[in-house]
């Protein structure tokens, strides 16, 4: 097959660690292992230190984002125990509110429903929740998107229950939409003895084959595939306290596009999922001047000392892949060329400063 040109993918669930965690990533480095995956475009989770939850922690990570991101972005803003009015007024400068339902890394995780429910009240209906909500605190989520009539995204699907429910709810007409990451797409709990202890540790958890084969089995309910790069150590990763997470964003593309050439995902839903519906959910304009190329057919193996990220490891070493992408263009100006990023930081736009 010869060369491919594609909208820039969007990833709508990044973590970038700046303030506070910049040994792990900043924006600069995220921004650059976003390029050389193939994404023009990253929502940044508000999970940070400072988390991101009122206007001035939006703005102090807005303004280093502003000034050392390569490529464009937006930032989420989290839901806390007593901010849901007040933040509902930022709702124009953020991705979306993000409700933190369980299990998770960082201090955002909301305890009781009181909590939640003010916040299906308050933020506007025009920009989706998206939750981090497994199982039956998912199925409660989607139940409250029902009742205060607004839509909901559920953040990094893992198992058959959930895929399930999400299905039966968009049968049924709700406004629910829903996220995969490639790690819950390649990789299960059998997985866990090679990775090792510390660097299996992810929220949602590595599930089953049974869960897995679940996603590929319901390609249609999943309405987005998410990175879900979530940077830790390799340090980290190995020592006493395993921090969750995974680093994701220079390894999706080639993951999805090696599936393409196994012929178990189509091209149309790979662009779909990563650039469409992202777009069409978080009512983002079209960038008909911003591409990616790729080379479909290029094999090579995943290698983390090659990769931008700060991080120093991936959960996907030594894996073949097929298929690379090798040019970027953002805004009619090239920015990465096979493994070079020329984008100078500073030249990603806030995507939510120009909105309509
Ligand atoms: C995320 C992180 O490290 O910020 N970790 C993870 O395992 N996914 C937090 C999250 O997305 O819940
Ligand atoms: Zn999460
Ligand atoms: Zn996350
Ligand atoms: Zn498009």
């Amino acid at each position: 097959m010869s060369k491919l040109k594609l909208p820039g993918l969007i990833d709508i669930h990044t973590h970038m660690r700046e303030p506070g965690a910049i040994h792990k990533e900043d924006w600069d480095s995220g921004t650059s292992a976003a390029l050389a995956g193939g994404f023009t475009t990253i929502f940044a989770m508000p999970n940070t230190n400072p988390a991101v939850m009122d206007n001035k922690t939006l703005n102090l990570s807005l303004k280093e984002a502003e000034n050392k991101a390569r490529c464009d972005f937006a930032q989420f803003i989290g839901a806390g125990s007593d901010n849901a009015e007040k933040i509902s007024l930022l709702s124009p400068k953020t991705a979306g509110l993000k409700m933190y339902l369980d299990s998770t890394y960082g201090e955002l995780q909301l305890g009781d429903m009181a909590q939640w429910i003010s916040h299906f009240q308050y933020w506007p209906k025009e920009l989706p929740i998206a939750v981090h909500a497994e199982g039956p605190t998912m199925a409660a989520s989607i139940l409250l998107a029902h009742l205060y009539d607004r839509p909901i995204h559920i953040c990094h699907v893992s198992r058959k229950d959930e895929i399930l429910v999400i299905k039966t709810a968009k049968e049924r007409g709700l406004p629910v939409t829903c996220e995969v990451t490639p790690h819950h797409l390649f990789l299960t709990a059998e997985d866990i003895n090679h990775l090792g202890p510390g660097r299996s540790e992810v929220r949602p958890v590595l599930a089953s084959p049974t869960d897995r084969d679940a996603l590929w089995e319901n390609m249609d309910v999943i309405d987005c595939f998410a990175t879900d790069h979530a940077p830790h150590t390799l340090q980290e990763k190995d020592g006493a306290n395993p921090p969750p997470g995974f680093p994701g964003l220079e390894t999706a593309l080639p993951l999805l596009l090696t599936a393409v050439h196994e012929g178990r995902l189509s091209i149309d839903d790979l662009i779909n999922k990563l650039h469409t519906n992202p777009r069409k959910i978080f009512n983002l304009a079209e960038q008909p001047e911003t591409f990616i190329e790729i080379d479909p057919d290029t094999t090579w193996e995943i290698r983390a000392d090659e990769t931008f990220t700060r991080c120093g490891w991936t959960p996907f070493e030594g894996m073949q892949v097929r298929g690379r992408v090798f040019r970027v263009v953002l805004r009619n100006h090239e920015v990465f060329k096979d493994g070079r990023i020329s984008a100078k930081p500073g030249t990603g736009r806030n995507l939510r400063t120009q909105s309509t």
